[in-house]
């Protein structure tokens, strides 16, 4: 079938290919690349370049931001990547950031520059090459072989160049981007640095614009029936000025276990230098819905051809479901009620801060689906994309939020990336335009910006609703009045039934409840180290009070929870020592608290049956102790050492209690149904800490430098058992194809280093004995024979004193000089990784040699210029010459040199304590396969050890 406009093919027969393109099975190479820039980055932290940036000259920007600046002695570093993680805690720092030293106040932790490079062919010369990340905290400014590219605020959103005019083919390209993390968005911990992917994305110059398919499925009256119409829609860029005759489009679309089941093809108008935007249809019966219970992908294939030849193809991912809200029945998925059994999230984990690796994002949907989560909000931010990708595979679904409310051009401009980029993945179900906007929200102009946003949805989205997170109760002013969806920060009570009773008409969501505060495996309260009783009774912020009022009312949908993990950042209700927040129903690593069993036995159809608290209170013996049963079995009866303490029935959405007489041994109870038992469980006294177990949440993972396995480390008794109460401090050693890149252990006030960050050995060799004489250089420093390394200086001035400011500021204005000094070198000087010379002040001009051989210049007095001299030296006398031409006052060279030795990076030993009982080891591989062995040990304790197997794994597609 060929069309030139809106063409629409109906398949009468699943797995039946309506027309197949000539070209598709002979070659479905396309000259499309995809390449990951996360490898290999130069870091440095610090506002060392204060003034780099120019704008009054092209390619005038200085420092970093130049094309030559030497960056040897800088960190090497993949990312993702936080600093903010690095930084140790600091009482004076913003409690809602985590204590830790960045932003506002803190400038000189708050800049951070990254460089690297990567070749381009020549082959590449025809395609557009494009420059793209995914997030950075916050305020970018990025430069591409020293031109000036792009300049991005805020810490969110992804951002994406065109770079092809300023690169190189058949050489060398540089990017620098200066970060600077000196303002907040959020009250919450978020990071600072690259802390997303970055890509490099060549493409023809006929090709699919980016984020350019949109493909989603569609329904009569949004209820799945015998026949889905998937509809598509390709944004298609032509850059060239060239006229083309015959331009294809080919939709084929795969269903989820791999068969190809349509393939259409249509011509698209691809006049010169023209978006076009072609849309298909295609009808096929028999759809395999999407769920969180059973996630089914289809791949959409679309491939653009130019006169015959493949000039671009790419692959989305998309699953066909509907999603909607019913006034009466709430949420709908695929047409039916579907209650939201949702929690709220920040982006940071244990060890890693908001550079979370992709593997991560995984373990971390993993986790919330275990006690029977379906839905994640992204408060209060857009994710990142892979985080989607987690949810879409695994099955979750997300409301995914704006970070700001506006309808200024720059913020509509963005939440418009926001849902082109995110569009096309199944778990997205619901747009949240915002979050508790206290101080505009029941404005009118702030109803007109909600509406605003909402229609800018409509027209990109057709498929979805909008709600936002709103806190107000029964209001109806500004944005509650104009959002499609009522959200529901908090409020469960009188002001929802009222609000419901008078808008009745308008479907509900709890989009924030909860805010239950509990601390892992602690059992009071404990201001002084900043911890809250897990018995989960704070007043009406409690599990069961949201949850039992929400499980009633079909009608608001089911809701959040704030949150599925703690974050770190606002430490509530206390504050320092306490750096995180305790909101989870998992801690920073992703270890369950006792309320994981609350929502697990209501949440999931499992039987679940667990006691709290742990059974070790030495010293308490004889005193009560509240003993909850968290179950959904109809009756639980409690057990101390075989002695019943009664049976009591369950009520729904509810848990049970008992006063228990302390007494050290077994504490058990029995779940019935129906008067049958189905589940029994127990909690014993342990022994003291004997040993360090180790269990990896994967046994093989892959060699591509990116996977992950998370290991858990616990610290057992003599039988094995963990002890509940240990802290005991543990070290780390691995060896073979990985390496650490954090550690946590859910504790939150626990002030260790997440990280442990090996720098480069630097060692400094001064060089202060020069000498000097006035000297004619040549134009642009071209050679002349004082430079030479042989030249017979022993005549010429020397500069007195050792070190001191002004010493070698020995010229007039207008006066030109040589200085000259020499540095006896050894064998072992030049095995270090790299070797630069530092100068304190060159003014005005300098034109330095080494050996002869030019290694940089210098036209800025006030910077301390740097320069690689490695390739320049040798074993013995080395000679520095430095021509120098003074314009103006005195000038001159400041004789405080020094030679640098960067040495490889020093190693440190990894460590953690445990925090009652457990703790968390992040390992990552490289791109070696073979093993990874993690040695745990512990003072007095016997040592565990775990091997995990990385197989082999070509990984994504990468720029060296
Ligand atoms: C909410 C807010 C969240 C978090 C939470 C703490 O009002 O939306 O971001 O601050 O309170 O309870």
């Amino acid at each position: 079938m060929k069309s030139l406009c809106s063409p629409v093919l109906r398949l009468f027969a699943l797995v039946a290919v309506v027309s197949v393109l000539n070209l598709r099975a002979a070659d479905t190479a396309s000259p499309r690349e995809h390449l990951s820039l996360d490898a290999n980055w130069k870091f440095h932290l610090g506002d060392d370049w204060p003034s780099a940036l120019h704008l009054d000259k092209a390619g005038g920007s200085t420092g970093p931001a130049a094309e030559k600046f030497n960056d040897v002695a800088w960190r090497t570093l993949d990312l993702p990547h936080d600093w903010a993680i690095e930084l140790p805690f600091d009482n004076s720092s913003d409690r809602n950031h985590g204590f830790k030293p960045v932003g506002p106040n803190f400038l000189r932790n708050s800049i951070g520059w990254y460089r690297r490079t990567f070749d381009l062919p020549a082959e590449d010369s025809s395609k557009r090459i494009w420059l793209t990340f995914d997030g950075v905290f916050r305020d970018a400014t990025v430069w591409v072989n020293g031109w000036l590219v792009q300049r991005h605020e805020s810490g969110y959103y992804p951002f994406r160049q065109d770079i092809t005019d300023v690169v190189k083919f058949g050489g060398k390209n540089t990017i620098a981007v200066r970060v600077n993390a000196g303002k907040f968005e959020g009250w919450f911990y978020e990071g600072a640095g690259i802390y997303r992917h970055v890509w490099l994305d060549k493409t023809a110059p006929v090709a699919i614009a980016p984020d350019g398919v949109f493909v989603y499925s569609e329904f009569s009256n949004n209820i799945p029936a015998q026949e889905v119409a998937v509809k598509i829609q390709s944004d298609l860029l032509n850059s060239t000025s060239a006229a083309i005759k015959k331009a294809m489009l080919s939709q084929e679309i795969v269903s989820p276990s791999g068969q190809s089941i349509a393939v259409m093809e249509q011509e698209f108008p691809a006049a010169p230098n023209v978006k076009s935007s072609p849309r298909s249809t295609i009808i096929f019966s028999s759809p395999i819905l999407w769920s969180p219970e059973d996630p089914k992908l289809y791949k959409l294939i679309t491939t653009v051809s130019v006169e015959g030849k493949i000039v671009d193809r790419k692959e989305t991912e998309f699953g066909i479901r509907t999603v909607g809200f019913d006034k009466d029945k709430g949420f709908l998925l695929n047409g039916k009620p579907y209650e939201l059994y949702g929690t709220c999230n920040h982006q940071d984990h244990a060890g890693v801060g908001a550079a979370i690796p992709d593997a991560l994002q995984y373990f971390r949907i993993a986790k919330l689906k275990e006690f029977g989560c379906n839905a994640y909000r992204t408060s209060h931010n857009p994710p990142t994309p892979e985080l989607l990708d987690a949810c879409d595979h695994l099955g979750m679904i997300v409301m995914d939020e704006s970070r700001l409310l506006g309808s200024d051009s720059e913020n509509l401009a963005k939440w418009e990336d926001q849902i082109r980029r995110d569009r096309n993945h199944a778990c997205v179900g619901i747009w949240s335009v915002a979050n508790e906007e206290f101080s505009v929200q029941s404005t009118p102009q702030a109803g007109n910006v909600a509406r605003t946003m909402q229609n800018l949805v409509k027209s990109l989205d057709p498929t979805r609703p909008v709600t936002y997170a709103a806190p107000q109760g029964d209001t109806f002013d500004g944005i509650n009045g104009v959002i499609e969806v009522r959200g529901w920060n908090y409020h469960p009570g009188g002001d929802m039934d009222k609000y419901h009773a008078e808008h009745p008409d308008q479907p509900n969501v709890g989009t924030e409840q909860a805010s239950t505060v509990c601390t892992r495996g602690i059992y009071a309260d404990d201001k002084e180290h900043g911890y809250v009783s897990a018995y989960d009774m704070r007043g009406t912020q409690t599990a069961e009070r949201w949850w039992s009022y929400f499980a009633d009312r079909p009608w608001l949908s089911g809701g959040f929870i704030w949150t599925g993990f703690d974050y770190r950042g606002e430490p509530t209700p206390y504050s320092w020592p306490c750096i995180s927040s305790h909101f989870g129903v998992l801690d920073t690593c992703g270890f369950p608290k006792d309320n994981f069993y609350y929502y697990q036995a209501w949440w999931t159809t499992n039987i679940v049956l667990h006691l709290l608290p742990h059974w070790n209170w030495a010293g308490k013996e004889g005193q009560e102790i509240r003993v909850d049963a968290l179950s959904n079995c109809e009756e639980v009866e409690l057990f101390l050492n075989g002695q019943s303490l009664g049976k009591q029935p369950m009520k729904r959405n509810s848990k049970l209690s008992w006063q228990v007489k302390y007494a050290p041994g077994t504490l058990s109870a029995k779940g019935y149904n129906g008067g049958k038992l189905v589940a029994e469980q127990k909690v014993e006294t342990t022994g003291a800490p004997a040993a360090v177990q180790l269990a990896p949440n994967r046994t093989t993972i892959n060699a591509d430098g990116e996977d992950v396995g998370v290991f858990t480390v616990a610290i057992a008794d003599a039988q094995g058992r963990v002890v509940p109460t240990a802290g005991n401090k543990i070290s780390f050693t691995l060896e073979g194809a990985g390496k650490i890149i954090g550690v946590g252990n859910g504790d939150p006030s626990c002030h260790e280093p997440d990280t442990f960050i090996a720098q480069p050995g630097l060692k400094a060799l001064p060089v202060n004995a020069w000498r000097w004489k006035l000297a004619k250089l040549q134009p642009k420093g071209a050679l002349i024979p004082e430079y030479a390394e042989d030249f017979d200086d022993s005549a010429w001035s020397q500069i007195k004193s050792k070190t001191g400011d002004n010493d070698g500021m020995v010229l007039q204005e207008g006066e030109m000089a040589v200085f000259r000094a020499h540095i006896n070198l050894t064998e072992a000087d030049l095995a270090n990784v790299g070797v630069q010379v530092r100068f304190t002040s060159i003014d005005d001009h300098g034109y330095i040699f080494v050996n002869n051989q030019r290694v940089g210049d210098s036209s800025d007095w006030s910077a301390q210029p740097v320069y690689d001299i490695k390739k320049a030296l040798h074993v013995g006398d080395n000679v520095i010459a430095v021509g120098v031409r003074n314009d103006s006052g005195t000038g001159g060279l400041n004789p405080d040199v020094n030679v640098e030795l960067i040495g490889k990076p020093i190693s440190v030993g990894w460590s953690r304590s445990a925090f009652n009982g457990l703790a968390q080891v992040i390992v990552q591989s490289t791109k070696d396969a073979g093993e990874i062995k993690l040695t745990a040990s512990a003072d007095g304790l016997q040592a565990a050890t775990t091997t995990i197997t990385t197989q082999p794994s070509a990984g994504r597609p990468s720029v060296p």
